[in-house]
């Protein structure tokens, strides 16, 4: 059994219907790729973007759900609704929203499962800020994370989790492949050791200024299995490179 890989993108705050071009065109350069392929879109876009990638390999996916199903809660959006708009995923504990919104690991695991609820998969984020790799706490603080953000239950079809450090987000640094070898090892190992039936089987994105420069580079690691990628995913022309690189 393999895994096969996922090409994620997350356009964060960024598109109108405008750019919707860029799916259009990302959905006619990479034809039928041997990965996976998602692009997690502005709430606003994943209906009308679900429809022009429908039958296409292209998948919608959100960036964020509340835990409930629905409710009194202005402004948020429920897994459910993204659902029905056409996502077949979300992301859930993005570290700017771990930051903006002050999500801890409870709410993203609750997060996680209301997803599953709705029928979709979990792609869930963790990694460590520039100080506690500089204390040499990476590790540990990834491994906190896992523990509490990723419900019990999770399998290989309902949940992916992406190793994205705080500080290679946006601003063109990434870390050594040796050190993205050591995380991703390490973050198989302590999958093993709560899913032994899955571990072997579950995807781990690496995220953090993922490029077409570095792209191959990254997913030829042995427990990289494709890549959460923001602004190179903006442009069809960038990410459709990576998603060659994945494939
Ligand atoms: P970036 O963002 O590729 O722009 O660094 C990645 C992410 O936050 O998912």
């Amino acid at each position: 059994m393999t895994r096969r890989p996922l090409a994620a993108g997350n356009w964060k705050m960024n598109g109108t219907t405008d750019s919707l071009e860029q799916l259009r065109a990302l959905i006619s350069t990479i034809g039928t790729p041997a990965c996976e392929v998602m692009l997690c879109l502005p709430a606003t876009l994943i209906a009308p973007a679900a429809a022009i990638a429908q039958g296409t390999a292209v998948a919608i996916g959100g960036q964020t759900c509340h835990p409930a199903a629905s409710g009194a809660h202005t402004g948020d959006i429920s897994a459910g609704m993204l659902a029905d708009a056409g996502a077949t995923a979300v992301i859930v504990g993005h570290s700017e929203r771990r930051a903006d919104h002050a999500e801890t690991d409870a709410a993203v695991r609750a997060q996680a499962e209301a997803a599953w609820a709705a029928g979709l998969t979990a792609i869930i984020c963790v990694g460590e800020t520039e100080a506690q790799r500089d204390a040499g706490e990476a590790l540990a603080v990834v491994t906190t994370q896992l523990t509490g953000s990723i419900p019990p239950g999770a399998t290989a079809a309902n949940t992916v989790v992406a190793y994205e450090p705080v500080w290679a987000i946006g601003t063109g640094r990434t870390p050594s492949i040796e050190d993205i070898d050591e995380m991703h090892l390490g973050i198989r190992t302590a999958l093993a050791a709560r899913f032994p039936a899955d571990a072997a089987l579950m995807r781990l994105l690496y995220g953090g200024s993922m490029k077409p420069t570095n792209a191959a580079q990254i997913m030829a690691v042995v427990d990289v299995d494709g890549g959460l990628v923001g602004g190179a995913s903006l442009k069809a022309a960038d990410f459709a490179q990576i998603v060659a690189a994945a494939s």
